[in-house]
Formats: structure tokens, C-alpha cells, sequence
């Protein structure tokens, strides 16, 4: 999905549409897709040379938000899970989005010898990608999910939810000790364009438990598209390292660096996501509430990156979500879109409000975050302003369920976003939820190296 994306942000165009999704089949290494292709002879260049007369070629256009999925490639995905629920795969692949594109255009790919018939029979006789790749560990009991492995984490839509649940399982292991060191000898670059406590400490010591090693470099050392491209950056680095953590401000910039890079590339906080986050915030609520599914969510604060990632998250754990923010600070519209469509489809509510303590009535979890956010500190004095009110404090936990869990990403701000007195509270998981951001991504790094 993720190079499908790429194409159609290459070609600038808005929607992801059926022609990407074919483009992106042809990206990847040893995927499903690629392995069926070649038992049919054919080479990722052939089929990207004959679609050339098809396709619109790349204009140099580069857009900066993620394109979204038109309705016919939603149809499409959609198939492709029936096609996983036919070939009784319990995960959905490159190859049954082949299946599916070629019975939607069954004349795509005509001459090349690739038909639907053929390569469902041939794709129904072969054992499951994961049985295949599985390792078999003593120590490991739970099964290291093998198809995240060289996968990319931009953006928490990078990964099913089924993959979530896996990768909570491991995260679970990891913290009982149950995990040996599938990264021995392995290292990974840390690119920071901004300061951070957590996420810095917690990737470095997650690759060290692995058995790897961390290698961390500043803005000023890099220099991303300054003193070098983005394109020679991802080049040089995936010669030499396993793997890429980056924090930086465009969103576009990882997708970029992604692109070229041939190892993967998680997303350690842009302007528009923060998944790592996301991914240990659900954690902890599992950990402390038993479950995410029926939980209340009440956010309140900055429409931020920390936000966006919690809410495109949150249907798909089966959590209702509130945003409380003052006018003006709502996420992008085309956030906002995904995430009605992704509450619709799941069954869970979700809605932006502008009152915080009505927004905290009978909420199971309240959550905020800084209202300035680095990169943004022009507009301090203006945001001290704008947020007076959109606090987690006395007012908004008098509405909450009377046991609430308080949640902040951190740092805190004391005062303004939150009281000292939230922050200490026996409600508060917030020292939790920072020691689960090692966990979590011990969990991803292991999965994705
Ligand atoms: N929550 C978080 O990402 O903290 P750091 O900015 O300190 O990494
Ligand atoms: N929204 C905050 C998160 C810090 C971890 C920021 O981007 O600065």
C-alpha cells in the first residue's frame, strides 16, 4: 500500500487508484506478488516497461500529503481479502492483490501469460508466506511476525490491525523476557532533525536488548537535503545499516527516504504522525484496562501529529475517540475524512468538539499532549492563548469516568496542557506509557529486521 502511495504521490496524484496499486506490486523484495510473477516468467522490469503505455508516467509532481485510496481501489483491497478468506490465508498479501487486480481487469496484463485461474490454482497449492519463512526458537514462543519483516512504519496505516494484535503479543513476550536477540550484529541509524528523552533512549536501548546496536546523528550531522539529498541519504544508509529510525518535520521526507531506501524506515515523529506513539499509548490502555475495544478516548489539546496517529488508530482497536481543540486547530480534512470512514467501518465513534470538559463526560481514558509542538514555537504566545482551558485537570477529570486513565505522550508542560497534580495522580499510566515506547518498538525493530 505504501509504494502504491508512493506512485500515485509521484505522479501527483490525490487518490491511490488501481493502476498504483499494480505499480506498487512491483516494488519489494521476494513479496508474494513478485514470487508468483516470476513463476510466470516474468521480471518487475518486463511489467513495468508494458505498463508504461498504460499508466500515466511520473511528472516530477511530488505531493505532500498522502494520497488516499479512490473508491475503486478500495473495491480492489476489498477483494483481496476475499481472496485471502478463499485461499484460506489468515493474512492479507501482495499476491491476493494480484488476484484481485486481475479479476478486476482481467485484460491489464494480457499476453503476458498471467491469468487470474492460473495463479489462484497455483497460489491455493502453495503453504502460507509465514509458515514458510518462520524460524523455529526454543526461547521465542510467540511467532515473530515474519511478513512485517523489511517493512516500513510511516504512518500507523502501515499495518493491519491483525499485525497490531501480533506485534502487542510480542511486545507482551519481550517485556516477560521471553525474546532472545534477533538483531545480533545488526545496527540501525537514528536520525533526529528534532530534540528528544524517549524516543531517542528507548530505540537505542530496544536495539541493544536485540543483540544490535544504535547509531544516532543530529540535524547538523546529516543535513538532510541540505548537505545531502534525501535520496542519497537513504542510498548510502541502507549500504551500512539495518535499518533507519527517523525524526523529522516534512512528512514527505520519510516517504522520500523510504522510497529509495532498502531497509526499513520507521517514522520516529514527523509534523503529521507520531505511530511509535500510537502504538505504545494502545499498549498501555490494553495493559491497564484489559482492552482496547469499547474504551472512551477523550483527547485534549493540539489536533497535532500525537493526535492524528491515536485517531486513525483507535477505530480500528475498537475505541471511541473525541478530539477536544479550539477551532482552527483540527487535524488535515483529509485525517479527519479517514478517520469517519474508519470509525464508520468499524462501528466506533469519533467526533471533534470545541468544549473540553463536555468533551471528558464519562471518559475512559483522557489523553493530551503539548499545545506547541517543536517546529512550531513562532506561535507559542498565540497557542498560550488559543489552548487556556484545553487542560487535563480538575474541571476535565470531574467529568471522566471517576477511575480514568491519564495519558501524555510527553514532555509535560506543567500548567498549561496538564496539572502537576494529573501527572502524579494514582490515575496517571503516563510513566507506563513511556517505558512501553522501548517495549513496543523492541517488538517493531525485532519484527521489521
Ligand atoms: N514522547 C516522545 O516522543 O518523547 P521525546 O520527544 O522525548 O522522544
Ligand atoms: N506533538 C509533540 C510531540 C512530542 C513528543 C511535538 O511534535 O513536539
Amino acid at each position: 500500500m505504501l509504494w502504491a502511495q508512493v506512485e500515485a504521490m509521484r505522479r501527483g496524484d490525490a487518490y491511490v487508484e488501481q493502476e498504483h496499486l499494480l505499480l506498487g506490486l512491483l516494488h519489494g523484495e521476494d513479496t508474494g506478488a513478485l514470487r508468483l510473477m516470476a513463476q510466470a516468467g516474468l521480471t518487475p522490469e518486463e511489467l513495468r516497461e508494458r505498463l508504461a503505455e498504460q499508466i500515466k508516467p511520473e511528472n516530477g509532481a511530488v505531493r505532500t500529503e498522502s494520497a488516499t485510496l479512490s473508491p475503486s481501489a478500495k473495491q480492489l483491497v476489498e477483494q483481496a481479502r476475499r481472496e485471502t478468506e478463499a485461499t484460506g490465508h489468515d493474512y492479507v498479501g501482495t499476491e491476493h492483490l494480484l488476484l484481485a487486480l486481475l479479476l478486476a481487469r482481467p485484460t491489464t496484463l494480457d499476453g503476458t501469460g498471467l491469468t487470474y485461474d492460473q495463479l489462484a490454482q497455483t497460489l491455493a497449492t502453495q503453504t502460507p508466506e509465514e509458515e514458510v519463512k518462520e524460524e523455529a526458537s526454543p526461547v521465542r514462543t510467540t511467532p515473530r511476525p515474519s511478513y512485517l519483516k523489511g517493512r516500513h512504519f510511516l504512518s500507523v496505516n502501515d499495518l493491519s490491525t491483525a499485525e497490531i494484535e501480533q506485534l502487542f503479543g510480542l511486545t507482551r513476550e519481550i517485556k516477560l523476557g521471553k525474546v532472545q536477540k534477533p538483531a545480533s550484529g545488526k545496527a540501525a541509524a537514528l536520525l533526529f532533525e528534532k530534540p528528544s528523552l524517549r524516543t531517542k533512549l528507548s530505540f537505542t536501548v530496544g536495539m541493544q536488548r536485540l543483540g544490535g546496536s544504535a547509531i544516532y546523528f543530529s540535524r547538523e550531522e546529516v543535513g538532510l537535503g541540505q548537505r545531502e539529498t534525501v535520496k542519497d541519504a537513504a542510498r548510502v544508509l541502507s549500504r551500512m545499516v539495518d535499518a533507519i529510525v527517523i525524526r523529522t518535520f516534512d512528512h514527505h521526507n520519510i516517504v522520500e527516504l523510504a522510497h529509495y531506501a532498502t531497509v526499513p524506515v520507521i517514522n520516529a515523529l514527523t509534523d503529521l504522525e507520531h505511530p511509535c506513539q500510537a502504538l505504545a499509548d494502545f499498549y498501555t490502555i490494553l495493559e491497564h484496562r484489559a482492552e482496547t475495544h469499547g474504551q472512551k478516548l477523550v483527547y485534549i489539546g493540539d489536533g497535532c501529529n500525537t493526535a492524528i496517529s491515536l485517531m486513525l488508530l483507535a477505530p480500528r482497536l475498537g475505541t471511541h475517540f473525541t478530539l477536544a481543540c479550539p477551532p482552527g486547530y483540527e487535524p488535515p480534512a483529509a485525517v479527519i475524512a479517514q478517520t469517519k470512514e474508519l470509525a464508520a467501518w468499524h462501528g466506533t465513534t469519533f467526533e471533534i468538539v470545541h468544549d473540553p470538559i463536555a468533551a471528558a463526560d464519562d471518559a475512559d481514558v483522557l489523553y493530551t499532549d503539548v499545545w506547541t509542538s517543536m517546529g512550531q514555537e513562532d506561535e507559542k504566545q498565540k497557542r498560550l492563548a488559543d489552548f487556556a482551558g484545553f487542560q487535563i485537570g480538575p474541571k476535565t477529570l470531574r467529568e471522566a469516568k471517576e477511575d480514568a486513565l491519564i495519558l501524555h505522550c510527553l514532555p509535560a508542560h506543567y500548567g498549561e496542557e496538564i496539572t502537576e497534580e494529573a501527572v502524579d495522580s494514582p490515575q496517571s499510566a503516563i510513566f507506563d506509557q513511556a517505558e512501553n515506547r522501548l517495549h513496543v518498538q523492541q517488538a517493531l525493530l525485532a519484527a521489521v529486521l
